[in-house]
């Protein structure tokens, strides 16, 4: 299976999770590439592409910026028949402010908004959106959060077979 990891990332955390995923899919077998968004231009999804996971931070509940531009230009339906799945970086809310552990608990992440936007445009959901904890806003990512970025691009890959 051809797969294309797209992601956003503002202080590499995020791009560190898609580097993982993608070794652990080329690992299973698969062809797997990694763009990231911020270089300008935008990344197309080749013909071959059979599963296409996309991954942001979380910003303001929801997926950052360029990641939001980057789905907001895919055409309708450009997804139909390619799988799909969606991961985020987030913050370890634990020990935030009671108000902010609310607003989370009620306007969510970035990840199950972009696999809601990537299966609106036909695509068909692999597994559960996934998100990895970052200890402070700049990083780095918890312990173990690497393995765990790999161990759930495996599940995409058990879901698929
Ligand atoms: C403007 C801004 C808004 C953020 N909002 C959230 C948020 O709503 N929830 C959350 O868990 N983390 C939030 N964060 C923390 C980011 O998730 C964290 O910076 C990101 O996961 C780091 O990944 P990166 O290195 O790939 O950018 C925010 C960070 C920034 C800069």
């Amino acid at each position: 299976m051809s797969a294309l990891v797209v992601y956003d990332s503002n202080y590499g955390n995020t791009e560190r999770i898609a580097e993982a995923i993608a070794t652990a899919l080329s690992e299973a077998g698969h062809d797997a590439r990694v763009e990231g968004l911020h270089g300008g231009q935008r990344p197309q999804i080749p013909s071959d592409v059979r599963l296409l996971v996309c991954g942001a931070p979380t910003n303001a509940f929801r997926a950052s910026a360029a990641m939001n531009g980057y789905l907001r230009g895919l055409p309708p339906n450009i997804l139909a028949g390619i799988n799909i799945a969606a991961f985020d970086t987030r913050m370890d809310l634990s020990k935030a402010p009671w108000f902010l552990r609310i607003m989370a608990n009620l306007f969510g992440f970035a990840a199950e908004k972009i696999a809601r936007r990537l299966a609106r445009l036909g695509g068909k959901p692999l597994g559960q959106p996934a998100g990895f904890v970052v200890t402070d806003m700049e990083g780095p990512l918890a312990d173990g959060e690497i393995a765990r970025a790999q161990a759930w691009a495996r599940t995409l890959v058990a879901a698929n077979s």
